[in-house]
């Protein structure tokens, strides 16, 4: 019955390096994975206003973004903070003052009045720094003309009412990670508004096992292990292949993810289901770098899937473990577990079977559901649900003794199911 309705439901359904990290520092922020929005991947260091007036850096952009995330359906669904990533400040700190200032042409209002614009539709406003000299587009960084603007600069975003920074490590001796990346945290813990802390601190590290991951779980709320996402399917598959490689090493210390890049050219529909489908399994953050202005509604539509987004922000916030890995990594199966629903304390979980292959037919993929989780209670039976069709997604019913085949199509391609324990 299965596969029946698994090729009916196909025909139907035919139609985001680094690595982010939560779960640290406990400041009372990200304690469920972070959802919005960030310039970077799509727009980058774009500062030719007078080419691109709709794509470069200034605030009209994330101007724009904010309306688009309150208007269209986003902010609703949790998506919550517009980032602003390099290239907004001016080439140079504040000559009396030192702080950093906003480049005056394209931020002519200035970041505090773009926060309170952000605030005033109940959208966070995030913001970038870098640890080191400069940061990586050589704006001034923290440590502008080797003197230790840490203080000054957590007290600044926090007199703007920043609500999220981003610390990347360029210009910067990895070396003293251990010691520049917690004062950052110190001083943001001292200043009067709160803002949540992203670390670019392992990435910078050219060996993972040379990174004190309880130190930066203890400092940052989140941290990034890879290079940047770019827009390309090649891209996505090298994170999920990471991840898979290091994912007994990261599962301890929670999941990573890069910017989500589905809406802009690089990925296909079926590929775009892929990257959503992994970031929500790992309970990585949500950030879009795409322009919401002109995004496909298929393309919207895996934005705002709810079942999915439910996934991600799963208050357990487990990171997916990889179960199966065969052909050189072009099968893989995940499997994550959930919390329980309504008073019944048997855990849902969720199930992912990948497909990598770019030659051949689309794919049965079948295992013994036990084999995959053998964690499962034996004696009852578990609804499954497809998570990429809310309309109609019961698939079945099966015991853990029995298989789970579903009809996975080619070319980096994704199913993604529900088990719901019936009582
Ligand atoms: C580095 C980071 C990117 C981006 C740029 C900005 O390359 O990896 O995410 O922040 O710097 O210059």
């Amino acid at each position: 019955m299965m596969r029946n309705l698994s090729n009916v439901l196909l025909l139907l359904i035919i139609s985001l390096s680094s690595c982010l990290m939560v779960f640290g520092w406990d400041n009372g922020l990200a304690r469920t994975p972070p959802m919005g929005w960030l310039s970077w991947m799509r727009f980058t260091c774009e500062i030719d206003c007078n080419t691109y007036p709709d794509e470069c850096i200034n605030e009209k952009l994330y101007k724009d973004m904010i309306d688009r995330i309150v208007d269209d359906g986003y902010l609703q669904a949790g998506y919550q903070y517009v980032n602003i990533d390099d290239c907004w400040m001016a080439m140079d700190r504040d000559p009396k003052t030192s702080r950093l200032i906003a480049n005056e042409t394209r931020f002519p209002s200035g970041i505090k009045a773009l926060a309170e614009y952000a605030h005033s539709k109940n959208v966070l406003l995030g913001i970038y720094e870098d640890i080191g000299t400069l940061t990586c587009a050589k704006y001034p960084g923290t440590y502008y003309q080797n003197k230790d603007h840490t203080f000054i600069d957590a007290e600044t975003f926090s007199e703007w009412k920043i609500d999220s920074v981003k610390v990347d490590g360029c210009y910067a001796d990895p070396k003293k990670f251990n010691i520049t990346y917690v004062e950052y945290s110190k001083a943001l813990s001292q200043v009067e508004h709160k803002i949540l802390y992203g670390c670019s601190w392992p990435f910078f590290k050219a060996d993972f096992s040379e990174n004190d991951y309880k130190l930066i779980r203890k400092s940052c709320n989140l941290w990034r292990q890879f290079g940047d996402i770019v827009d390309s399917y090649q891209s996505v598959k090298w994170i999920i292949d990471m991840m898979g490689m290091h994912n007994e090493r990261f599962i301890r210390y929670h999941g990573p993810g890069d910017m989500l890049i589905i809406g802009n050219n690089g990925l296909s529909y079926e590929q775009s289901k892929t990257q959503m489908a992994f970031w929500c399994m790992w309970s990585v953050p949500l950030l879009m770098s795409n322009d919401l202005r002109s995004i496909r509604p298929e393309m919207k539509e895996i934005l705002l899937n709810k079942e999915l987004i439910a996934i991600d922000q799963d208050p357990l916030g487990i990171m997916a473990s990889l179960v199966i890995q065969k052909s050189n990594w072009q099968t893989q199966v995940w499997t994550k577990k959930l919390s329980p629903m309504n008073n019944n304390e048997l855990n849902p979980w969720a199930i992912l079977y990948f497909n990598g292959h770019q030659l051949g037919p689309d794919s049965y993929m079948s295992y013994k559901l036990s084999s995959l989780i053998p964690e499962l209670n034996q004696t009852i039976s578990y609804d499954v649900h497809d998570l990429f069709n809310s309309n109609d997604s019961y698939l079945g019913t099966l015991k853990p003794n029995q298989q789970l085949e579903l009809l996975v199509p080619t070319a980096g391609s994704v199913r993604l199911v529900k088990l719901i324990p019936k009582i």
